[in-house]
């Protein structure tokens, strides 16, 4: 770990992450990410030009490394859309300094291209899958997808040898039922699976409080069949709370940013796809980096800008969460901003 922080925001949070969404397309319509009714065919997703290249994506990452950044995690949408992404993995694997590049993905698309990602330069994959039965996952995931390639994908992975974390968005009716055979099916695996609660992302996915299934109901739920224990956090701002498994057969965590948030350890900007910075992943407006990186910005003015940016942050959303605000904030979508 680097020794020296640089910037901290007005919260006296550091800068240690960079998520960095390379493409707003997916190939699964999630309702609780991109419901079919918003993102539907007609949908205007971002024109090629408007994606920071692998060279800008590159460019602005090396300054964040400079500044703080420690881990970079590639998302979407789907990243795995994005053509030759073992390319940028590579860019960003010469970047001095940065200990840990990451991929968040649904895993459809891993099974080919798992080793070639491993050997640019990937350290690890987390896989978004919301349940292990067909019939509950297709329903999930808006096109009827089987959970098969997504475990062969989980299993090239591994097979590569990238650590692997399974993602399972829980929400209250639709997939609950899911939880304890989703524990009982990576258990013993190596693979954690985090429970995450399900958020007000966006404006697109009719979210209420009600839909929530919240940590403690997770936990107990799954401590009913395999007792639990409580352990630490693996470092500082990891936003899953960690439990094992009694027996040792295993660790989970659940993500619980609406009973039980934490924005005060919150350490993460956002990158969109066409080069805006969002400090919050509930923010409404992001400021480009693209326009003065395409103007011919040297350097030194990025870094101030980068620099002014995150000394002005305040953002935490997820402590002040109210009806009000679920209801009345224009927020940007979770697949623009990539979780
Ligand atoms: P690790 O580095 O493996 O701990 O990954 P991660 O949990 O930071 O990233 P991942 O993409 O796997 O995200 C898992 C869940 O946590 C998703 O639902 C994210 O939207 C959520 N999440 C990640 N960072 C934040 C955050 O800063 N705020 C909130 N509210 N949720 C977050
Ligand atoms: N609430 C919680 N998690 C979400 N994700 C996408 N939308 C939501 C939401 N509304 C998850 C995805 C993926 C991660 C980046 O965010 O399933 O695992
Ligand atoms: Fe795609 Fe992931 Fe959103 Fe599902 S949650 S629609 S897989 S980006
Ligand atoms: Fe960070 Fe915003 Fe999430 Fe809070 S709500 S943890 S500030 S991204």
């Amino acid at each position: 770990m680097s020794t020296e922080t640089l910037l901290y925001d007005q919260l006296k949070r550091p800068l240690r992450d960079l998520r960095i969404s390379v493409t707003d397309r997916c190939n699964f319509r999630c309702r609780y990410c991109m419901p079919e009714e918003t993102f539907g065919p007609d949908y205007e997703f971002l024109p090629k030009t408007s994606l920071l290249q692998f060279e800008e994506i590159t460019r602005l990452a090396r300054l964040f490394v400079e500044m703080g950044v420690e881990k970079i995690r590639l998302t979407g949408g789907e990243p795995l859309l994005r053509r030759d992404l073992d390319v940028l993995i590579g860019m960003l694997s010469q970047i001095k300094g940065l200990e840990d590049i990451a991929l968040t993905t649904n895993a459809s698309l891993l099974k080919k291209s798992a080793l070639k990602l491993k050997q640019a330069g990937l350290t690890r994959v987390n896989v978004s899958l919301d349940a292990i039965h067909d019939e509950t996952f297709g329903k999930m995931n808006g096109r009827g997808t089987k959970i098969k390639p997504v475990l062969e994908g989980i299993q090239a992975a591994a097979d590569a040898g990238l650590q692997v974390k399974i993602n399972m968005v829980v929400q209250k009716g639709i997939n609950d039922h899911e939880i304890v055979p989703m524990a009982s099916y990576f258990r013993n695996s190596g693979h954690i699976v985090r429970f995450i609660e399900y958020m007000d992302v966006g404006n697109s996915n009719g979210w209420k409080f009600d839909h929530v299934m919240n940590k403690k109901d997770i936990i107990d739920q799954i401590a009913e069949t395999f007792p639990l224990k409580s352990v630490d956090a693996a470092y500082f701002g990891e936003v899953a709370s960690r439990y094992q498994y009694e027996d040792g057969s295993g660790e989970i965590g659940v993500i619980s940013s609406v009973s039980d948030s934490f924005c005060s350890s919150c350490t993460r900007a956002r990158l969109s796809a066409d080069g805006a910075l969002y400090t919050c992943l509930f923010a409404s407006k992001g400021t480009s980096l693209r326009n003065p990186l395409r103007n011919g910005a040297t350097d030194e003015e990025l870094r101030t800008m980068l620099t002014n940016l995150w000394n002005g942050r305040h953002d935490r959303y997820s402590d002040e969460r109210t009806e009000e605000s679920v209801l009345n904030r224009d927020k940007i979508e979770m697949s623009f901003i990539g979780g």
